[in-house]
Order: structure tokens, then C-alpha cells, then sequence
């Protein structure tokens, strides 16, 4: 049998990849793991935090391509409990441009109609850019054309664990009977509860691990790995993404060919 060639879209205009997109199919909630800023800058000799800043431009264009097609729901990981490692310099740093990024952007977000919501450990950032976090997130709460997650001081397993231990208090108040949690149930305290798993992950720089994102709420999305550093996937990527996206077959375990992209078990 002849092998199907790969499509080659190098020569398409955004235009051109927006028209072969399937508005159909698309992802209700695209999770991503911003990867590769240090790398952009070291590579142009800037220090790490000129590849942050460059990547927050990043930020904004998926977010306008995720408001054109419609997408509801945006996940991405800002800061990981591991990046508290990182030297303070650049911690504060991060910090620093996370505050001046929500008090830049509140208006576009509400121009947007887009509801930004901070999910893991958040209380733990320092306080000027927690108290920006929180204007934000109450200026913005009434907004429901797309929801912003944005993972800060956020781990998977430490989500599971937070989520576990108000279970056992609700479970040991006498709130909750231990026949009545099911997967369903454990998922309502989760940070991410009443939205839907995400149907694709992308993560740039050309790692191909999950490193702690997530960790509920991935099992059976769509990983898309590139090698192309966070602060230069913008739109035209976004795009690439979208069309590798929909032409996976997503069976949820099941054997039938017929399981459109968007079903679920
Ligand atoms: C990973 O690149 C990226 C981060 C740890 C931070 C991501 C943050 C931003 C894009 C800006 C802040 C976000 C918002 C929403 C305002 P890396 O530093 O690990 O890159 P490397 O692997 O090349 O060193």
C-alpha cells in the first residue's frame, strides 16, 4: 500500500491554514506547557528573563486565536512548585512580569470577554503580584466567552492531594459518604472542576514530558510536541497545532473508528 506523504503546509499563508482548519473539531480546552523562554534568549544572548517577556507576547496571540475559533477554555503552566528553585533573580523576575502583565492586560481580557482564574498553591506568590491575581480574577469573573487558567505555584500531584485531604475533612465532618465518591465526585475538587479535560496539550521546546501538569486531567487528551520555543509559537503554530489536532483519532479506549474527535467515553 502506498505510504500516505505527510501534508506539507510551509507554503500556506495564516489565511490559508485558518481556511483548512475544521471548525468542527476543534478542542474545547487546549492545555500548554510554555517551554524553551531561556533557551530563546541565550541563544540571542539576553538574559533568561528577556525570553519570559518575549513569551508573554505568546501568551497573547494563542489567546486571540483561542477567542477567534471559539475555544473555551485555556490552560496554561506560568510558574511550577519546582520552579521555586530556580535563582531568586529570576523568580522575582517571573513575579515582576506576571503583575505587569495583569495590570496591562485587565482591559483587553475584559475586552476579550475572557475570565482569568490563577489554579495551584497561588497563595504562596508574593504578595503584589497574589493581590493583582485576585483583582483580576474578580474584575473578570462575570466573563465567559473563554476562561484563562493560569498555573501558578501549581503541581499535579500536590493538586490531588489538596483535592483528597477536603474530601477526608468533608468525609469526616459527615458531609460526604465514602459509596458516593466515584471519579466524577474526586474530580469537583479539583482546581479545574465543571470544565472539560483538555482535548489537546501542547508543549514547545521539543521536551516531551508532562513534568507534573495536569496529571487528572490529561488522561486521554492529544500531546503535541514541538521543537519550536515558547517565544516563537504564536498564531501561525497555534494553527499547525490545530490541524495536527484534527487529524488524530481519538478513541478513548475504545476500538471504533466512528468516535468523532470530540466524543467522550
Ligand atoms: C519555561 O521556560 C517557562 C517558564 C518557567 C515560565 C513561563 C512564563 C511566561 C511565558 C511568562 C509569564 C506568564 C504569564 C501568563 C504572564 P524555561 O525558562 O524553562 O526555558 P528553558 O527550558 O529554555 O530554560
Amino acid at each position: 500500500m502506498a505510504k500516505e506523504t505527510e501534508p506539507n503546509f510551509d507554503h500556506l499563508s495564516e489565511a490559508e491554514l485558518l481556511a483548512l482548519l475544521d471548525p468542527e473539531v476543534l478542542p474545547k480546552h487546549i492545555a500548554i506547557i510554555m517551554d524553551g523562554n531561556g533557551r530563546w534568549a541565550e541563544l540571542r544572548g539576553l538574559p533568561r528573563i528577556a525570553g519570559h517577556a518575549e513569551g508573554i507576547k505568546s501568551v497573547r496571540e494563542i489567546i486571540t486565536l483561542c477567542r477567534d475559533l471559539d475555544i473555551g477554555a485555556l490552560t496554561i503552566y506560568a510558574f511550577s512548585q519546582e520552579n521555586w528553585k530556580r535563582p531568586a533573580l529570576e523568580i522575582n523576575a517571573l513575579m515582576m512580569l506576571l503583575e505587569q502583565y495583569l495590570q496591562s492586560e485587565l482591559d483587553e481580557l475584559i475586552r476579550k470577554g475572557a475570565r482569568f482564574r490563577a489554579i495551584g498553591r497561588v497563595d504562596s506568590i508574593p504578595s503584589s503580584a497574589l493581590n493583582w491575581v485576585r483583582k483580576v480574577e474578580k474584575a473578570t469573573a462575570h466573563l465567559d466567552k473563554l476562561l484563562l487558567n493560569v498555573a501558578l505555584s501549581y503541581g499535579g500531584r500536590s493538586e490531588i492531594v489538596d483535592a483528597v485531604r477536603r474530601l477526608a475533612e468533608d468525609v469526616q465532618d459527615g458531609r460526604v459518604q465514602p459509596e458516593m465518591i466515584d471519579e466524577a465526585f474526586l474530580e469537583g475538587y479539583l482546581s479545574t472542576h465543571g470544565l472539560p479535560d483538555p482535548d489537546l496539550l501542547i508543549r514547545t521546546s521539543g521536551e516531551t514530558r508532562i513534568s507534573n501538569f495536569l496529571l487528572w486531567q490529561l488522561a486521554y487528551t492529544e500531546m503535541y510536541f514541538t521543537p519550536t520555543l515558547w517565544p516563537d509559537f504564536r498564531r501561525r503554530e497555534g494553527l499547525l497545532a490545530l490541524l495536527e489536532y484534527q487529524k488524530r483519532e481519538r478513541r478513548f479506549g475504545q476500538v471504533s473508528k466512528a468516535v468523532s474527535p470530540q466524543s467522550r467515553p
